[in-house]
């Protein structure tokens, strides 16, 4: 098979977003414009991309590379013409067709790329364009059509007439070129036109000029043509992929009590017969597992959740694992690493970092656990808090199987806890507890007699009480 690389143009600064940020680095859906390029691109079989950049290209490097990518750096924004004529002296001599796409156009699909290179091939035509016929085609290139239906000629709105901007077939900016073609003709390309640039567009009637022909495929969902020029654009971008992903589950077997409601990025996996409430944000590589609920108002990111789990009201996850059957929630926080085992039970304003909770085991209130490991059907009081870090470093706290953790504990790491031992409420432990042990830590308690009838009867009085008469004393 003939080797495809694909030219990703990306070098204008979009001046229409009002951002230091260049254009292509805004996010679509929680990824860069340009990731959601490049991952098309990757998806249709292509391996070598280059994406020419220019303004603030450092704030998009690590797009590249994180699919392998070249850059060509085009110094000065000279026109997609030129944009395309860096990024094809950066390519290997092996490929022969070329994939030509704007990083400022996110929706576009891997399958509408694979049909672009089959109609250019079975047509040997010089290239395909990828058009769409939008309802408002302002501000986009017009696509004009010769009789036997091939493109005739793309007008810049801009260069055209009132009869040109009528025409609603729009250029997407997405291209299939016969690599030979590309690089004959690239450098012939001028820049007189009202832009003052060179235009990609203008290779149309380069190929006429060689008896060669431009063959359009019109985009069966016009959304996958939108170019994204302004913060509008951006954010409409986003809900159509919100919408997308959500549809994508309902057909999935996934219940949504209020689908327009709930906020789920395009990566999300979430299995069947979960049900998904009002106010959930699902982000990143997060994966859902099979009859999940997951209640309003939770904030998910990066974390897997296995099946039959539940995320109770309001509760934040972040890079954690929730195992098989555990409750979370309502208000808890799962930070880095956490890892919640099966059917434990993570409760309200309950913080767990780093640390792994075994099956069965039990933090319902109140409690921080950070860099510990806990034991399976361990219960942790209300209250209790592992000191984990001492001002410097960052100390570990073990907890063993079934070991019972009084309300109000304090464990300062490092420290370990031996299992079934059982730690008496208010402690500070400070060092090792052995298997099956009690622990206590507090001043012994003492009462004084009659302390506040002599001392503070003013707060009887204050509670409506009777001042009693004083005890004689033996
Ligand atoms: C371009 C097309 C237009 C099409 C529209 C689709 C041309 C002449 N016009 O217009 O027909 O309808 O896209 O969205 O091609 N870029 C560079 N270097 C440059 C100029 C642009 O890398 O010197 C990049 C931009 O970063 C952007 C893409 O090329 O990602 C398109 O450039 P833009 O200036 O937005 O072109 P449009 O005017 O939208
Ligand atoms: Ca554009």
């Amino acid at each position: 098979m003939a080797k495809i690389s694909a030219i990703v143009l990306a070098a204008g600064q979009g001046k229409r977003m009002k951002s230091s940020l260049p254009k292509v680095a805004h996010p679509v859906a929680g990824k860069p414009m340009l990731w959601h390029v490049a991952r098309a691109a990757k998806d249709a079989g292509i391996t070598e991309i280059v994406f020419v950049l220019g303004h603030g290209r450092e704030k998009v490097i690590g797009t590249t590379q994180e699919f392998g990518g070249k850059v060509a750096v085009q110094e000065a924004q000279l026109g997609t013409g030129d944009a395309a004529r860096c990024g094809l002296a950066a390519l290997s001599p092996g490929a022969n067709e070329v994939v030509v796409l704007c990083g400022d156009a996110p929706l576009v699909r891997s399958r509408t790329l694979r049909t672009l290179l089959t109609a250019r091939r079975r047509k040997k035509a010089a290239a395909s364009v990828l058009t769409g016929i939008l309802p408002d085609p302002a501000g986009y290139g017009r696509v004009l059509r010769n009789p036997d239906g091939t493109v005739a000629r793309i007008v810049e709105e801009k260069d055209g007439g009132p009869e040109i901007r009528k025409v609603r077939e729009v250029n997407s900016g997405t291209y299939v070129f016969d690599r030979k073609f590309l690089a004959r003709n690239l450098p012939r390309l001028s820049d007189v036109n009202v832009q003052r640039e060179y235009y990609l567009t203008d290779l149309v009637v380069q190929a006429h000029q060689e008896g060669k022909i431009v063959v359009p495929v019109v985009a069966r969902d016009p959304d996958e043509v939108r170019g994204i020029n302004s913060r509008k654009e951006l954010a409409e971008a986003t809900e159509i992929l919100r919408q997308a992903k959500i549809d994508a589950l309902l057909d999935a077997g996934v219940t949504f009590v209020a689908p327009d409601r709930t906020y789920i990025e395009p990566e999300v996996l979430v299995g069947a017969d979960s049900l998904i409430e009002p106010g959930v944000v699902l982000l990143g590589r997060t994966r859902i597992g099979k009859g999940v609920r997951i209640q309003a108002g939770c904030v998910v990111e990066n974390c897997r959740v296995d099946d039959g789990a539940q995320l109770k009201p309001y509760s934040v996850l972040t890079d954690s694992h929730v195992r098989k059957g555990a409750i979370v929630g309502p208000f808890a926080h799962l930070r880095p690493e956490a890892d919640i085992g099966e059917d434990a039970r993570i409760g309200n304003f309950v913080e767990v970092k780093k640390s792994r909770i075994g099956k069965g085991s039990k933090a319902n209130h109140l409690a921080y656990i950070g860099d510990s490991f806990v034991g399976k059907k361990a219960n942790i009081g209300a209250g209790t808090i592992t000191c984990n870090f001492d001002g410097l470093a960052k100390h570990t706290t073990v907890i063993g199987d079934g070991v019972f953790v009084g309300s109000d504990t304090q464990f300062v790491a490092p420290v370990k806890i031996g299992k079934g031992a059982l730690i008496g409420a208010g402690a500070t432990i400070t060092g090792d507890v052995p298997p099956y042990a009690l622990a206590l830590s507090r001043s012994e308690q003492k009462n004084i007699a009659d302390w506040v009838i002599r001392r503070m009867p003013q707060l009887l009085k204050k509670a409506g009480l009777a001042i009693p008469p004083l005890k004689k004393k033996a």
